[in-house]
């Protein structure tokens, strides 16, 4: 693995997954003690799931704030929040909820399957609910049950968030890819975005997958010793 010059690259993405994460031991979804096999997601991940039964949804996602919580951001995340205070071209595009990037100190953040942190009533939108446990389970203003700003198993992603993300992807010309088994559309096309505006493409993950052909280089690393390696020349 080389060291990259960012100076060199106008505009950089990091697209993360739960792989990023599992670094900080916050579990990953599919792999060993991954979490939707710890848990069934149609008791727990879906919108059926909290019609039937919004208490239980409720407190496994807050059992999920609460490990998330105990667990620290990485060099891997400091690295690239570091990498945004001198670099005004950088975007995290990530499928992680968790919030572990603005933990360490990003900004320009767009999250594909929503927060942990934020709460949706169905009339008055979105608003950040940060502690350890739920302020409130219902709206001030219109008593409605709140859900988490979470894109569930047959939620729809954010339009508007998809818009800015593949807009980002085909006009950088550094993609990196990190910890996440490119399965899950339509995020598994995002390389192929980038490889098309003639992005290098980089994937950091300890193991290949399906969508592993499509980088110019694999780093078969974990995160949070790649990313120091392959940005110590900022
Ligand atoms: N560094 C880099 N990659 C790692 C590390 C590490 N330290 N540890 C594990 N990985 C890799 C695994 O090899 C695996 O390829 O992270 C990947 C995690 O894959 P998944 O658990 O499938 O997570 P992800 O790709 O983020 O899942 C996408 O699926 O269920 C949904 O909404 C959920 O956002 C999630 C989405």
């Amino acid at each position: 693995m080389v060291a990259l010059d960012p100076a060199s690259f106008e505009r950089i993405v990091f697209f993360t997954g739960a792989g990023m994460s599992a670094e900080s031991g916050v579990p990953t979804y599919r792999g060993h003690g991954g979490v939707w096999k710890q848990y069934n997601w149609e008791e727990y991940a879906c919108q059926d799931a909290f019609d039937r039964d919004p208490e239980k949804v409720m407190e496994f996602h807050e059992v999920r704030r609460k490990s998330v919580l105990a667990c620290p951001p990485h060099e891997g995340h400091r690295v690239i929040a570091r990498l945004e205070m001198n670099h005004p071209g950088i975007t995290v595009v990530t499928q992680n909820i968790d919030g572990m990037h603005q933990r360490a100190g990003s900004r320009n953040i767009l999250e594909l399957h929503g927060s942990l942190w934020r709460l949706r009533c169905p009339i008055h939108g979105v608003f950040e609910d940060t502690g350890e446990t739920y302020e409130r389970f219902r709206c001030e203003h219109c008593d409605s049950r709140l859900r988490p700003d979470i894109v569930w198993f047959g939620d729809s992603l954010d339009p508007e968030v998809i818009r800015l993300s593949v807009e980002a992807i085909a006009r950088c010309n550094l993609f990196i890819s990190i910890g996440t088994s490119g399965v899950v559309w339509p995020a598994a096309g995002y390389p192929e975005i980038a490889r098309k505006n003639g992005a290098l493409c980089i994937e950091i993950n300890p193991e290949p997958n399906p969508m592993s052909h499509l980088y110019d280089e694999a780093v078969r690393l974990p995160a949070g010793e790649a990313l120091p390696v392959l940005f110590s020349n900022r």
